[in-house]
């Protein structure tokens, strides 16, 4: 009986775990199986990892989009790259998600598809599909997933094709989810929120409530500083915060940018001895350790290297130490940061020069000093190692300067640290304030000093170090982070009386956007997808960092959706969609003070031949001194696109140009010079005549078809491609598609393109001009010989020239001999 009942139970049992198994959740496997692959690839992380640094890294920004090609890349990826495993997993998710209704399950299958997580590919549809069930479930609860569907509902889905994409672009929506989500605490939505009052973007601007939103962020940032962190050492992050377009050739081309490039963190090289630099370069770590003892030997007990004079390897060496150890230390754009190494480096550098120091050339006592800071500086803040070591610290750093004093440098960051030792650990604030006043002018000095110097002038006004207000004001403006929230508070209080809401809204959100780490941490996420060749998910990160108010990330995200084609090249194939937004993003980074992202709006709205835009935008550059804006301007009014043709404020335009910028001198002369030409066909020929642009089809009529380009454009594009050329032999070229070097080993070369290609182009501008000259010359030899055989009446035409008030240039003079109408026309092609 006993038995059978056992049975009987054993029966069921089974039963009931049969059934469980079949109608399990199956989401605890799915995470245990997901916790086996790797979630995501992280290209920076894994080269400081390697000795082997400098290889090649750079990033492809696609010129082209089309969402048939995406399904297709989709397609394919799950039929050809998809493992057995994933292909389990993730029908483990989806069940889960559909069967169960099991919001963790939906949540991964949203992210997996926003992010490319797992090795999965990217699918916007897929992703909002499963964000807005989740968000269903939970009720609208999860304000990080409020926040995501916010910016797909602002952005589109990345501006996907009308039909393919079941995603509209909805402001109102969107405006409602991400006010939900800051509602429920969410800092980005809040930041995306404070950004739309502040530019009035959507919304009615209000710098009221801007300042209320960035204020509160700011302040609960603030809070996430210890004290030690906000007073003494400055919590150090590798920023991303630059726009991709620097690592080319910026927004409009070298030479013609307005803007800075945002890129600092490029690769350190050095241009002494760079050809040795450049080939030991592959297996620097390497060398620099294993010879570190062999070194020794034969640099300084007297034994001379093969080929390399004694002294000169040994300057480079250093050198070469000290930028490996910086790189190291500060980290580049595709290698992190790696302190132990660094602080390994200097270490052994320090115990191998030191008993030499005497003997050492003036270059070489520099990176030795150099490398001593930044060994001191290691120890004072910790970085490298477990904790900070004070003593060591400040013996390094009192040595840092006393041999730097034999060589007369200046060692700003040891004069801060020691200064910083003194004030708030030892607590000698005088001797502190003399540290202090000596970093003062170096370029070290980031804004701390001032920052510092302000708060010992609260503290002791009787030390009469200066006015806390100015000197806080001073550190703000050169970009010391707590600087900004303490100028921006004394700001608010009203001391000094300069409060203005605009200006402490701006303030505050200077320093939330600052706040990288915390507020933006997309922004290098962005860069490592690119590096990983997924700019769709590039795109995705940095729209949303664009809606959060970043300016690099508007740029970024714009230049990836459409990027001014080279010329003779076609415009990026895109959806109206994508283009509207690149335009709307440029446009908002140009109202943020990028003066090249209005031109580059401006250009594409008169690609699109909707010139009225394109001359506000233009207008709106001009007036903050943008040259490209002016010549721009020029350039309409002299064809009459948008305006009425008008040569006399033409002429002025490019007048202007010649004064902002006389590399253009050249440029701007041809183009009044040919302006006169035209103003005196049109006054023969009394009509509108426009045989001198040949590029415009006959059949067309001149007004409503713009010539394809100024020939001006024309000659800085052929510098452009000469110098991707050049850039190119390096890269694989790739249809419509180019490869970015980020930086390794990419300054120094850099630095030699520019220079060609300044000399290239300027033999290239002096051979047209010669060639017009000559032209000219010849053509009016010719003229003059024939007009003497026929009787022409050259008089005439000079006559009526002067008369129209044009200078009396020499060329012109020439001109003046090239007598009737019918010549005219060649005289033209040679001019232009
Ligand atoms: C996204 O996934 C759906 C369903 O698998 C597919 O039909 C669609 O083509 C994909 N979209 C893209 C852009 O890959
Ligand atoms: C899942 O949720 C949807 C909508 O809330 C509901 O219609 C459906 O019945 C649920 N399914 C299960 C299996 O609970
Ligand atoms: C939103 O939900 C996901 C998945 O449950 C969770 O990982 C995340 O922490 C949640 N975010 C917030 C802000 O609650
Ligand atoms: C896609 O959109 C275009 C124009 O917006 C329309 O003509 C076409 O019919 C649409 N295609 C589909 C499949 O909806
Ligand atoms: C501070 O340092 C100075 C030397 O710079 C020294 O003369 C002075 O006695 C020190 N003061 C204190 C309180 O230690
Ligand atoms: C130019 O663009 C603006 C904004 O997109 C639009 O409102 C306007 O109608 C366009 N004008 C022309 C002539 O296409
Ligand atoms: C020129 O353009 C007109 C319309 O603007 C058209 O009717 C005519 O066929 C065109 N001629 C040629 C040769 O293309």
């Amino acid at each position: 009986m006993i038995t059978l009942l056992s049975y009987l139970c054993a029966i069921c049992h089974a039963v009931l775990l049969i059934r469980a198994d079949s109608i399990a959740d199956p989401w605890p496997e799915a995470q245990k199986l997901l916790s086996s692959i790797p979630k995501s690839r992280d290209p920076m992380k894994e080269a400081a990892m390697e000795s082997n640094i400098d290889e090649f890294v750079g990033f492809y920004v696609p010129m082209d989009y089309s969402p048939r090609n995406e399904e297709k890349n989709y397609q394919y990826v799950w039929q050809n790259e998809i493992t057995d495993l994933q292909h389990q997993i993730y029908g483990l998710l989806v069940q889960s998600s559909e069967q169960f209704n099991n919001s963790e399950a939906t949540y991964t299958l949203s992210q997996i598809h926003l992010w490319n997580q797992y090795d999965f590919p990217h699918n916007m549809t897929l992703a909002h599909k499963y964000l807005e069930k989740f968000n269903g479930l939970t009720h609208f609860t999860n304000h990080s997933a409020i926040f995501d569907l916010a910016v797909m509902y602002s952005t589109g889905g990345i501006a996907g094709s009308n039909n393919l994409s079941t995603i509209p672009q909805d402001s109102a929506k969107a405006l409602l989810y991400y006010q939900r989500a800051a509602e429920l605490g969410n800092l980005k939505a809040k930041q995306v929120l404070a950004y739309k009052y502040y530019s009035g973007f959507n919304v009615p601007r209000n710098f009221n409530k801007a300042l209320i939103l960035y204020r509160d962020i700011a302040e609960y940032l603030r809070g996430m500083y210890s004290r030690d962190e906000w007073d003494i050492v400055f919590p150090s992050w590798e920023s991303y915060n630059v726009r991709i377009s620097d690592f080319e050739n910026g927004l409009l081309g070298r030479g013609l940018n307005s803007v800075p490039f945002s890129t600092v963190r490029k690769r350190a090289t050095s241009d002494i001895g760079s050809p040795f630099i450049a080939q030991v370069n592959g297996a620097q770590m390497t060398f620099q350790f294993e010879t570190m003892g062999r070194f020794t030997l034969s640099g300084h007990e007297g034994h001379i290297d093969d080929d390399e004079d004694d002294e000169d390897a040994n300057e480079r060496r250093i050198i070469r130490i000290y930028n490996a150890a910086w790189n190291d230390y500060r980290g580049t754009y595709s290698q992190s940061r790696n302190c132990e190494r660094a602080k390994n480096l200097l270490e052994l550098t320090y115990k191998e020069f030191e008993p030499h120091v005497d003997n050492l050339g003036h270059l070489q006592v520099l990176y030795y000093v150099s490398c001593l800071q930044l060994l001191g500086h290691m120890y004072f803040t910790g970085e490298g190692s477990s904790k900070p070591n004070i003593p060591m610290a400040e013996e390094i750093l009192t040595k840092t300067l006393k041999i730097s004093e034999s060589i007369s440098a200046s060692m700003g960051r040891a004069n801060i640290d020691l200064g910083l030792i003194n004030e708030y650990i030892t607590g000698n604030v005088s001797k502190a304030v003399s540290y202090y006043t000596r970093a003062i002018e170096t370029n070290t000095n980031n804004g701390i000093v001032e920052f510092q110097l302000s708060k010992i002038a609260t503290l002791f006004p009787e030390k009469k170090i200066g006015d806390p207000f100015n000197l806080m004001e001073t550190a703000y403006s050169k970009g010391f982070i707590p600087a900004i929230y303490e100028f921006a508070v004394m700001t608010e209080s009203g001391t000094n009386r300069k409060y203005s809401v605009e200006n402490t809204a701006y303030l505050f959100k200077t320093f939330v956007d600052e706040n990288e780490p915390i507020m933006a941490p997309e922004l290098r996420t962005a860069f490592a997808e690119l590096i990983n060749d997924r700019s769709e998910v590039a795109l995705w990160a940095y729209s949303q960092l664009a809606e959060q108010g970043y300016e690099t990330a508007q740029i970024s995200a714009a230049y990836l959706m459409y990027q001014l084609p080279y010329e003779l090249e076609d415009p990026p194939r895109t959806t109206e969609p994508r283009k509207t937004l690149a335009i709307s993003y440029y446009t908002r980074a140009f109202r943020q003070g990028n003066i090249d992202a209005g031109v580059v709006a401006g250009d594409i709205y008169f690609q699109m031949q909707n010139y009225s835009k394109a001359i506000a935008l233009y207008q709106g550059a001009a007036l903050k001194y943008s040259i490209q804006a002016i010549w721009n301007l020029g350039y309409m009014h002299e064809h009459g696109l948008g305006v009425n043709r008008d040569f006399h404020l033409a002429k002025r335009y490019y007048d202007q140009v010649l004064e902002h910028d006389h590399k253009f001198y050249l440029a701007s002369k041809l183009c009044v010079l040919k302006l006169h030409l035209k103003s005196w066909l049109t006054w023969l020929t009394r009509e509108k005549v426009n045989y001198w642009a040949p590029t415009i089809p006959p059949n067309t009529s001149e007004d409503t078809q713009p010539p394809k380009t100024s020939w001006y454009k024309q000659l800085t594009n052929i510098l452009q491609r000469i110098r991707h050329k050049e850039d190119d032999t390096r890269a694989t070229e790739e249809s419509h598609k180019h490869r970015t070097v980020v930086q390794n080993g990419a300054t120094h070369r850099d630095q030699n393109v520019q220079e060609t290609s300044e000399i290239l182009g300027f033999q290239v501008e002096d051979l047209i001009t010669m060639g017009c000259i000559l032209g000219i010359f010849l053509l009016s030899i010719l003229m003059s010989t024939l007009a003497a055989r026929r009787g022409w009446n050259v008089r005439f035409n000079g006559a009526q020239l002067n008369a129209n008030g044009n200078p009396q240039q020499q060329q012109q003079q020439q001109q003046q001999a090239q007598g009737p109408p019918g010549w005219d026309f060649n005289v033209q092609i040679f001019a232009i």
